[in-house]
């Protein structure tokens, strides 16, 4: 008898395909999102205050994201009413970190029965059997994941992180090159290692204005500033 195995989604994996009640209608995911980069990310649950700051700060960066042909998706195990009274709650009385007002326009997916959640490896039943950890997939416009990030309950995520990641994939994919540790924009990238020794020794020898090489596998290409 064959046997049905589900696998946790991986980087280069399709995003697993679903269909979900979510606080601006349903969705059809990834089908609806095509040609756009998403943050799907789950949060442990609604009126728990590290989430409330996580929320009022990715709904003021959702035109900044939207600028980057990107989509936020958030999900919890709760219910689409405990959802809409909680984004009232922050809308009507949350100040935080000088954002006062925050409405959260991106969907919020209601999970009660762990569909999507179980889906995405978001329930880690060593750390909550009720509750999703703070999990985050950068999905591209062709609906592969290219991320995967993980954090705790206790620790909220850093936004200006996974909009730094966004753009390291975007600039990687649209100019063949990587990134280098605490890249930031208009940093100095870097030139893929060489595929053959002739290719090595040119390029150490050919580097100039554009270019420059701390060693034959580790070439930069400078940025304009
Ligand atoms: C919070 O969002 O504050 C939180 C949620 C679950 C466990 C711990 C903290």
């Amino acid at each position: 008898m064959e046997e049905s195995t589900t696998r946790l989604p991986l980087i280069g994996d399709p995003a697993p395909a679903f269909k979900a009640v979510t606080t601006q209608g349903p969705i059809n995911f990834p089908e609806d999102y095509k040609g756009k980069w998403v943050i799907l990310f789950s949060h442990p649950a609604d009126f728990t205050p590290v989430c409330t700051t996580e929320f009022m700060t990715f709904a003021t960066m959702e035109e900044d994201f939207r600028s980057l042909n990107t989509e936020l998706i958030g999900l919890s195990i709760d219910s689409l009413y405990a959802h809409i009274a909680w984004l009232r709650t922050i809308k009507e009385k949350i100040e935080f970190n000088g954002m006062k007002g925050v409405e959260v326009n991106f969907p919020l997916i209601e999970d009660l029965r762990m569909d999507v959640a179980k889906l995405y490896g978001m329930v880690q039943p060593s750390a909550s059997t009720t509750q999703a950890v703070r999990a985050v997939f950068i999905i591209d416009p062709k609906g592969i994941v290219r991320t995967i990030m993980y954090y705790p309950a206790s620790t909220g995520r850093n936004m200006e992180e996974i909009k730094r990641v966004i753009l390291a994939l975007q600039k990687a994919d649209k100019e063949a090159i990587a990134t280098p540790a605490n890249w930031q924009p208009g940093d100095d990238v870097i030139i893929p290692p060489p595929g053959s020794c002739g290719a090595a020794k040119d390029r150490v020898e050919q580097a100039g204005d554009d270019t420059y090489c701390l060693d034959w596998f580790l070439c930069f290409r400078r940025e304009k500033k």
